[in-house]
């Protein structure tokens, strides 16, 4: 445990633009630096440092931060390990806890079998290149394959030979008990005696993230029906199946490049792959995909596209695994090779740049390729046919992102030839009974009818997400100039005008707070609300409290919006760089606040007054609908009135 003092000494002390620098060649541009961005491919340079900020921002790429998620963005390293890093650098001395007994005790176990698998390992390779029988079968069913030199060192391939104990006495004389090789999986028991548990196989080792060697699979090389293809080790201490992909720390960089990870079923798929250099594939070796191991990718980029050889069946069968990529938030496509061929033998009968075509050319959307797939099968069976909707609409219901989700409605309507509606309210229909099934899980065995009357729709959320600028453009005022004094004219008690000093937070805060508008982007409502907090206790969050905010996907959003002075290609910026570098001085800055205050709340009011219009719409109840006229009456009202305010300021 690395104490919080620490964490913030590290935090002042690393300079940006020095660690930066550390890995990137920078230039001096203005007040901050300029190179090429290390986390995509460029050649005219978007990757921007501000020393003064402490902060790196990629206008190619979008990637940004401070200096510690720098280095846990380029080195791939947990958080801990990204601070431990720069206090290495710094020379900062870490205070840091000191391990328990049973820590201890459950860390030199686990040393013990990194040991003991490394040196299985290395007997291995050795079993390969050094004997004859290694290299009569085992070499030679490599080069049949076309596994290059390079490529058997690289993924570090061996064999084990046609013995029943060859490897467990061998390492029993080095020193190894019995107990430690059962331990690692290396040998079995049976009556009484050890034997080997690979024999006479091709050896795939399986490396954790970092590259150590944490177990193997080793494939028969006989046509032997009756002994199983593969021979996998069991899990133990450092192998833990679930929350493993084979080859991802060969593959983790170019997955980030790429910002995409092709996803196969075997050892040898990756190994193909890689050797005609589409280096970003991982195997889910041979089992069905967990969610250890999406969340795994998810570290690397959000798409994921599947490389099936499968029947449809098959890939039938997978579609809960799949099922399981969309609830995360990830993108996920699907390609389907020619009859009988598989990711390693079509990689192997062309060349890369033709493979790479296909794989582009044949990347399906997974919804829509599922619905296509069940469609055909369906095609003229009106029960079958209510079935796939069902199955369809579940599907799309687990994307978290709403705008995600009404795209594929959209889509899949059109596919299906199913009115929007129809799914839209199918959907409406899944999240209730979610959302019942929160409540019986909370001892409230019903959907009160007040909660059950004012959830989203999704019709709305379509409509209302488009007040996602005036909520960005707040929360950027509110970090960037939320400390900043204002000297404004208000109204003492005898209704005498005084001028007083305040803060453009209070000043934002006060105003929006009265009226109750919240924000939709539930990060912003976040920043909000923190603020909110700060000033009922009559303080403000420093600049560095949210860009180093313990909530990622805050401190992600804050060091985006705090960067937008220098980045021209922001959205905000072209539609208002007329007045962002003059910001800095009081009166702009006082009309810009207020002029964003009022968009927002025209938004806002907007919202209400369409969402109103709905419910007239659909009310019979003539008493109700008197209420909902007044009320919309009164809200226009309100529009009125926030739209000659927002006609009164005038922006130079
Ligand atoms: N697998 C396994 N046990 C088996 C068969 C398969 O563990 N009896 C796993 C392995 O991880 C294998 C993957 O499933 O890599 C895919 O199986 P398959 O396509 O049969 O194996 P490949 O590795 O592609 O082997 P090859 O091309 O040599 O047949
Ligand atoms: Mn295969």
């Amino acid at each position: 445990m690395i104490k919080q003092e620490d964490i913030q000494t590290i935090i002042e002390t690393a300079r940006i633009e020095e660690v930066v620098g550390d890995y990137v060649s920078l230039k001096k541009r203005g007040i901050n630096l300029l190179g090429l961005c290390p986390f995509h491919n460029e050649k005219t340079p978007s990757f921007t440092v501000s020393p003064v900020k402490g902060i790196f921002k990629c206008f190619g790429c979008g990637k940004a931060g401070n200096a510690v998620n720098f280095i846990m963005e380029h080195e791939h390293f947990s958080y801990p390990e990204a601070l431990r890093h720069l206090a290495k650098k710094y020379n900062i001395e870490l205070d840091e806890e000191l391990p328990s007994p049973e820590q201890i005790a459950a860390f030199d176990e686990k040393e013990s079998l990194f040991n003991i698998t490394a040196f299985a390992h290395k007997h291995f390779v050795d079993s390969l290149f050094n004997t004859d029988e290694g290299r009569a079968i085992g070499l030679s069913y490599f080069k049949e394959r076309e596994f290059s030199d390079a490529t058997i060192k690289k993924f570090e391939l061996g064999y084990t030979l046609d013995k029943w104990d060859e490897f467990t006495q061998y390492a029993n004389k080095n020193g190894y008990t019995i107990q430690q090789l059962e331990k690692a999986g290396l040998s079995t028991h049976k009556e009484g005696k050890s034997y080997d548990r690979f024999r006479a196989r091709v050896m795939f080792p399986i490396h954790s993230l970092s590259g150590k060697v944490i177990a193997f699979g080793g494939r028969i090389l006989d046509a032997d029906k009756s002994k199983p293809k593969y021979v996998n080790s069991p899990e133990t201490d450092i192998y833990n199946k679930s929350k493993v992909l084979y080859g991802l720390n060969f593959a983790k960089n170019a997955i980030s490049t790429h910002d995409n990870c092709f996803l196969v079923e075997g050892y040898t798929d990756v190994i193909t792959l890689h050797q005609a250099g589409i280096e970003n594939v991982v195997a889910s070796s041979g089992t069905s995909l967990t969610t250890e191991q999406i969340k795994l990718i998810y570290r690397y980029t959000k798409n994921i596209t599947i490389l099936y050889d499968g029947d449809p069946a098959g890939i039938k069968a997978s579609f809960r695994g799949i099922d399981m990529i969309l609830e995360q938030g990830m993108n996920v496509k699907i390609v389907l090779f020619p009859d009988g061929e598989d990711p390693d033998s079509f990689t192997r009968k062309n060349r890369s740049a033709e493979v790479l075509d296909y794989l582009s050319a044949n990347a399906l959307n997974f919804i829509l390729f599922k619905t296509n797939l069940l469609l055909a099968e369906t095609a003229n069976d009106p029960i079958k046919r209510a079935g796939l909707i069902k199955e369809i609409v579940s599907t799309i219901s687990l994307i978290p992102d709403s705008i995600n989700r009404s795209v594929y409605t959209r889509e899949c309507s059109s596919l299906l030839d199913i009115p929007e509606q129809t799914l839209i309210h199918e959907l409406n229909k899944l999240a209730r009974k979610k959302l019942s099934k929160a409540f019986e899980a909370e001892g409230q065995p019903e959907l009160p009818e007040a909660v059950a009357h004012v959830l989203p729709k999704q019709e709305d959320e379509i409509e209302t997400d488009n007040a996602e600028f005036q909520e960005k453009d707040i929360i950027r005022i509110l970090l960037n100039h939320g400390d900043k004094e204002l000297l404004i004219k208000a109204k003492n008690q005898e209704n005498g005008e005084v001028e007083v000093n305040v803060t453009v937070a209070f000043l934002i805060i006060n105003d929006l707070t009265n009226e109750d508008f919240g924000f939709k982007n539930e990060i912003y409502q976040q920043i909000f609300q923190e603020f909110t907090d700060r000033i009922q206790e009559e303080s403000i969050p420093d600049k560095t409290f949210f860009t180093n905010h313990e909530n990622s996907k805050i401190r992600e959003t804050a060091i985006n919006l705090m960067s937008s002075p220098f980045t021209l290609s922001d959205n905000w910026d072209k539609m208002h760089h007329i007045y962002v570098p003059q910001e800095e001085d009081s009166k702009i800055l006082e009309q810009s606040v207020r002029h964003s205050v009022l968009s927002f709340k025209l938004k806002k009011t907007e919202e209400v007054l369409s969402l109103n219009a709905k419910e007239i719409k659909e009310e019979t109840e003539e008493d109700n609908l008197l209420i909902l006229m007044l009320k919309q009456k009164t809200w226009l009202d309100i529009k009125k009135a926030i739209s000659a305010e927002l006609g009164r300021i005038v922006i130079r």
